[in-house]
C-alpha cells in the first residue's frame, strides 16, 4: 500500500524544516512541502532543494501575490479594515490565502493530512485551521508545534544536526518576524516589555522619522471605486503600486506602528508593525470617502470596518458573513473615485488636496462669500422642529 501524504505549509525556517523529518517518522508518511509567495523578501530561492534534501518527496511553490492584492488586500482596504483601529492586518489577511493554497495543493496531490508550523498560543493556528475546516473538513490537521517534544530552539537544533537537516548559519534575529507586501509583523525579544521602545534594529524596512529626508515627498494617488489605480499619474498594477508605495513610504519613515492587541486566544500581546503602503492607502481611501460618501453611509460604514477587521483577524475569511459585508462595502464604493495629493514627511502622511467627479462638497453651499446659496432663513424652522422634543422634555422636567 502506498504511503499516506501530508501537505505541509513550508517556510524553509528551522521549525518547518525539522517538521519534515518529524512528521515523516511519526506518521510514516510522504511529505509534500508547499510554499506560498505573498511578497516576502526573505530568501525564496533554494527552497526546493532544501525541502527535498530535508526529506520532502515533493516541493511546490505558488506565487500568490497578485491574488493576494486583488482578492484580499483590496477588499480589506475598501472595507477600511484596521484591527482595533490600528493594525492593517497583513499577517492575518495572508493566512486564509496560504491555507487555501495548501488545501488546493493537498487535494491535487491526494494528501490526507494538512500540517502547519504555527505555535499553540497565537492567532495563526486559528486562522489556518478555521480555513481548513471551511474548505476541506475531511482532511486531518496536524500542528506539530503544539505536540512535539522540543521545548527550546536548542533542542530543535540538536535534532536537526543529528538528522543532517541544514540549519541556517546566519545568526537568528532576536525577533519573530512575519512579512508580506501588505506589511511586516515583529514581536518577541525586548519587545515583550511594553515599556521598552523598539530598538532601531527591530525595524526591517522603514527609516526612522528622525533620519528621514528634510524635504517632504509629495505623491498623487488616483482611486477607482475604492481601489488605487495610479501613482503619480502612472497607471500600474495593484502589486506594483503597493511595492512602490512601500518604498516611498519607508524612505520617509511612514508606517511604523506599536500596538498592544487582543489576540483571539485571550492574550494581550505587543506587536510592532511596518506597513508604509497600507498606512498611506488607508489614509487616502478614508479621505476620499469623506468627500464622496453620503453622510449616513460614511458614518455607518465605520461599524462595518470594525466587523470586517474582526473577521480577518479572527480567521473567518471564508464565511457567509464576510461575503455579505463585501456586498455592502462594494455598494458603498461606487462613488469612491478621485484623486488625492499627499505629503509624506518624517513619519507622517498628511493631505494636501482631494478631488472627485462624485464629490458631494458643494462650494456654493459651503462658502461664506457672496456666492452663498444656502437658505439661512430656513435654518430657523429646521432648528425649531429639530429641538422640539428636547424643549418639551425640559419644560416638563425643569418646569421652566
Ligand atoms: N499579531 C499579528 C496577527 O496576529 C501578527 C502575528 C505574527 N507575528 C509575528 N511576529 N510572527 O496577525
Amino acid at each position: 500500500m502506498s504511503k499516506e501524504k501530508i501537505a505541509l505549509a513550508y517556510s524553509g525556517g528551522l521549525d518547518t524544516s525539522v517538521m519534515i523529518k518529524w512528521l515523516k517518522d511519526k506518521y510514516d508518511a510522504e511529505i509534500v512541502a508547499i510554499t506560498g509567495n505573498l511578497g516576502q523578501q526573505k530568501e525564496i530561492e533554494n527552497l526546493e532543494s532544501k525541502a527535498l534534501s530535508t526529506g520532502a518527496s515533493k516541493f511546490r511553490f505558488v506565487d500568490l501575490r497578485e491574488q493576494f492584492v486583488e482578492e484580499y488586500i483590496w477588499r480589506a482596504l475598501k472595507a477600511g479594515a484596521l484591527y482595533e483601529d490600528v493594525y492593517p492586518l497583513a499577517t492575518a489577511l495572508g493566512r486564509p490565502l496560504l491555507a487555501k493554497a495548501l488545501v488546493d495543493a493537498a487535494l491535487e496531490e491526494d494528501c490526507t493530512m494538512l500540517a502547519h508550523g504555527c505555535t499553540g498560543k497565537g492567532n495563526d493556528q486559528v486562522r489556518f485551521e478555521v480555513t481548513f475546516a471551511s474548505l476541506a473538513p475531511h482532511l486531518k490537521v496536524l500542528a506539530p508545534l503544539r505536540e512535539w517534544e522540543f521545548t527550546s530552539r536548542e533542542a530543535e537544533i540538536a535534532y536537526a544536526l543529528e538528522h543532517n537537516i541544514p540549519v541556517s548559519a546566519t545568526k537568528k534575529s532576536p525577533y519573530s518576524i512575519d512579512e508580506n507586501i501588505w506589511g511586516i509583523s515583529i514581536e518577541c525579544g525586548v519587545l515583550e516589555d511594553p515599556m521598552v521602545s523598539p530598538p532601531e534594529d527591530a525595524y526591517q524596512i522603514t527609516i526612522s522619522p528622525e533620519k528621514a529626508p528634510d524635504a517632504p515627498t509629495v505623491v498623487e494617488l488616483e482611486f477607482h471605486e475604492g481601489i488605487p489605480v495610479s501613482l503619480d499619474g502612472q497607471k500600474m498594477s495593484g502589486l506594483d503600486l503597493i511595492i512602490r508605495l512601500n518604498d516611498i513610504g519607508a524612505a520617509n519613515g511612514v508606517g511604523r506602528l506599536d500596538m498592544i492587541e487582543n489576540r483571539v486566544v485571550g492574550i494581550k500581546s505587543r506587536e510592532i508593525y511596518e506597513a508604509p503602503a497600507a498606512t498611506i492607502l488607508h489614509f487616502a481611501h478614508r479621505e476620499l470617502e469623506r468627500l464622496t460618501l453620503e453622510k449616513s453611509v460614511f458614518q455607518y460604514k465605520k461599524n462595518i470596518s470594525q466587523d470586517y477587521a474582526n473577521i480577518i483577524y479572527n480567521g473567518t475569511w471564508f464565511s457567509p458573513m464576510r461575503k455579505a459585508l463585501d456586498a455592502f462595502v462594494d455598494e458603498t464604493q461606487k462613488p469612491v473615485t478621485g484623486l488625492l495629493r499627499l505629503k509624506l514627511y518624517k513619519g507622517n502622511v498628511t493631505l494636501l488636496g482631494r478631488t472627485s467627479p462624485y464629490s458631494l462638497y458643494n462650494e456654493e453651499l459651503a462658502t461664506y462669500t457672496e456666492a452663498d446659496t444656502f437658505n439661512h432663513k430656513a435654518a430657523a424652522g429646521f432648528i425649531h422642529i429639530y429641538g422640539l422634543g428636547l424643549k418639551t422634555f425640559s419644560q416638563i422636567h425643569s418646569g421652566r
